[in-house]
């Protein structure tokens, strides 16, 4: 524990949380989350989840990795004796989120080269679909893809690679150049896509609310699921990256920067898309609906379309929106990898290399089954069962064991307050406490109950 490696500088770690919570989730989740769950109504639930959840939850993560100088499953151990388990179950959905994860990165990485000549031809679905991940009818796991395994090599290289370097000579010196140039590059590409034609009406379907959905638990569930996983939250991420944290640190003032800058990136991301979306319904002549997707599909098929119908510079516009997405995720799969790399190495004694090879090693294995045919449907299986069931229910569970079980709360905020400027006050603790399990719990029984009924 004595030669816990360190952050070289604040700046340093703001970036790597930075980096971590901006990722596929901002650009392609969100927008398409939003426009879905009430569109501009949707911002009050979100907001709502923002401030009284997501922030003060990272506040919390940041305290405890601070606090007990630990990966999640020995800061929890240490936090109280027995709850050691929660840290191995985030560990546990963070690996099966990088074995997918990466793989999407690595089409990102393909399609930014394939940009230069749109070598999608002029029907970007059927050739993601058909040519480039062969999806099968049966989804059953085929054969290999060799245009999906290459570059997924490259992106496993690149990150254990970084992972390898260590704390501050890898993750934070990669983060320091990443983050800014994705910064800048997604700034170019929104003011592209503000100036097409149509621009105007697809932000107007973004921001066009629909009050009816306001009081729709799906809706409420959906705004914390967006927050918790764009955030990092909950994962065991920004427990490990706050344990690198020097003694002295401004935690509090850290986690308003880190949150307030992730959920800026994801509103201009918003618009940036959607303002693709509007130019390329008024291309088409057909209503904003009709061209909204999200994910996948989003990213694969319709921005190659919209790329397509740009009226000058479309290979440039294509590869720096895929560069983007690359940068994006390589930052995030960087933490999610991390928390295992952490938690192995604590726990086995072993060495940060070793850690590094077998850890990132077995999943960059297992992420080869989503290069098959048909691994796309098993892709958004996963996925869809990590969303539905893993991101609020965990979110919930370690605010449960903190708060209620362990009673930790008070300890915390002190801990927090003796090394940060902003000091905290009771209304962390109700937040935590009440509002949060209150608020969340209600709309996941609301679900259920609709669901069963
Ligand atoms: N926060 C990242 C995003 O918005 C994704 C992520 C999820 C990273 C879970 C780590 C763990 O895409």
């Amino acid at each position: 524990m004595e030669n816990r490696p360190q952050w070289g500088t604040r700046a340093g770690f703001i970036l790597a949380a930075v980096g971590s919570a901006i990722g596929l989730g901002n650009i392609w989740r969100f927008p398409g989350v939003a426009y879905e769950n009430g569109g501009g109504a949707f911002f009050l639930p979100y907001l709502f989840a923002l401030l009284t959840a997501g922030i003060p939850l990272l506040i919390m993560e940041f305290t405890i990795g601070h606090k007990y100088r630990g990966s999640a499953p020995l800061s929890f151990f240490r936090l109280k004796k027995g709850a050691e388990w929660l840290g191995w179950w985030q560990l546990a959905i963070s690996f099966v989120i990088s074995t997918y994860y990466a793989v999407i990165i690595a089409w990102a990485m393909s399609y930014a080269y394939f940009s230069f000549s749109q070598k999608w031809g002029k029907d970007p679905l059927n050739f993601l679909v058909g040519d480039y991940l062969k999806v099968t009818d049966a989804g059953q796991v085929g054969s290999l893809v060799p245009g999906v395994f290459i570059p997924l090599i490259i992106v496993w290289v690149i990150t254990l690679g970084i992972l390898f370097k260590g704390v501050k000579k890898g993750i934070e010196a990669a983060n320091k150049i990443f983050i800014p140039a994705l910064v800048v590059l997604f700034l170019v590409i929104v003011v592209r896509a503000l100036t097409l034609e149509g621009a105007a009406e697809g932000i107007n379907a973004f921001f066009n609310p629909d009050w009816s959905q306001i009081l729709n638990g799906k809706v409420w569930v959906a705004a914390y699921g967006q927050i918790f996983f764009s955030l990092s939250i909950a994962f065991a991420i920004m427990v490990t990256y706050s344990s690198y944290l020097p003694k002295k640190s401004d935690i509090t003032n850290n986690a308003f920067i880190t949150g307030f800058a992730n959920s800026s990136f994801e509103l201009l991301a918003g618009i940036g898309v959607f303002a693709a979306l509007g130019f390329m319904a008024n291309q088409q002549g057909v209503p904003i609906d009709e061209v909204v997707s999200k994910g996948v599909i989003l990213a694969f098929a319709v921005f190659p379309q919209i790329i397509n119908e740009l009226p000058a510079f479309n290979g440039a516009f294509g590869v720096l929106f895929f560069v983007c997405l690359t940068l994006a995720g390589l930052t995030s799969l960087m933490s999610i990898v991390e928390t295992y790399v952490a938690g192995f190495q604590d726990k086995f004694k072993v060495s940060r290399n070793k850690a590094v090879a077998i850890g990132g090693g077995v999943s960059a294995l297992i992420s080869i089954l989503f290069a098959t045919q048909g691994g796309l449907n098993f892709l958004d299986t996963v996925d869809a069962f990590i969303n539905n069931y893993g991101v609020a229910v965990a979110g919930l569970v370690e605010i449960v064991i903190v708060a209620w079980i362990a009673k930790e709360l008070g300890n915390l905020r002190n801990h927090a307050n003796a090394i940060s400027d902003i000091q905290l006050g009771s209304w962390w603790n109700i937040c935590l406490k009440y509002i949060t399990p209150v608020v969340l719990g209600v709309m996941m029984f609301m679900n259920i109950r609709t669901d069963l009924t």
